[in-house]
């Protein structure tokens, strides 16, 4: 159920009564953003909205090999003593908005009834991770974050291509992404492995009193 211009007006307020001038959504569709823009909100960043029918077989570009990890790193499950070096590396990775705290990954975690959870582990401590999500048949990379002074070797191709297998073992039809139109890094990485643009984006909206 979408608020209406006028709930969220009320909304509004009683965040202003309560000393709180500015608000976020989450991404939202389109036609779901537009009570919000109706009571005021304005865009603060457009999302591209990435899928991927992961129904294809192995001869599929997204099942181009991903580059060995280099010895000495290892993919490995997230544990609770990987959170702190998780949330450095997001910190390093993601520009202040973007930027997940503790409470925010544990969010991502939860936020579908499955989730995967891996890190790649080195000799200089975490140097990336994604959590992959799983409602119905429909999976959903979460996050995917690695340390900028690791890019470039494969570890973000590595991290997507365990998502897909882990995904394809639970008989899931699709994946979903999306990312900030502008993170062209990231555009690059999602077409390489087969993931296509929906026609159309998400927004997120941002409300100052
Ligand atoms: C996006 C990100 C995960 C990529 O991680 P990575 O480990 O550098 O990625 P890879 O080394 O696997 O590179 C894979 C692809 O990224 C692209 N890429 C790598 N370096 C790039 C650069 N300097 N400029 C543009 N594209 C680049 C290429 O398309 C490359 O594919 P190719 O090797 O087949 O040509 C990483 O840069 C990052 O954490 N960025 C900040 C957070 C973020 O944007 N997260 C995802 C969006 S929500």
């Amino acid at each position: 159920m979408l608020p209406s211009p006028d709930e969220l007006a009320g909304i509004c307020q009683k965040l202003l009564d309560r000393g709180i001038p500015r608000a976020v959504t989450p991404a939202l569709s389109l036609r779901d953003a537009q009570p919000f823009l109706t009571a005021g909100f304005t865009i603060h960043e457009q999302l591209h909205l990435l899928g991927l029918d992961l129904r294809f077989g192995p001869n599929h570009r997204s099942h181009r090999f991903s580059p060995p990890l280099p010895e000495g790193y290892e993919l490995r499950p997230g544990r609770r003593w990987h959170e702190a070096p998780v949330i450095e590396v997001d910190g390093m990775a993601f520009e202040p908005f973007w930027r997940f705290d503790a409470e925010a990954l544990r969010e991502a975690r939860r936020a579908t009834p499955r989730h995967r959870y891996r890190i790649i582990d080195g000799p200089e401590g975490v140097q990336g991770y994604a959590v992959t999500g799983l409602a119905g048949q429909r999976g959903y990379l979460q996050r995917l974050a690695v340390h900028p002074w690791a890019e470039g070797q494969g570890f973000g191709r590595i991290l997507i291509e365990d998502a897909f297998q882990w995904l394809r073992r639970r008989h899931a039809i699709q994946i979903m992404v999306n990312t900030q139109e502008r993170n062209q890094r990231a555009l690059n990485l999602y077409r390489n492995v087969g993931f296509e643009p929906e026609p159309s984006g998400l927004v997120v909206l941002e409300w100052i009193g």
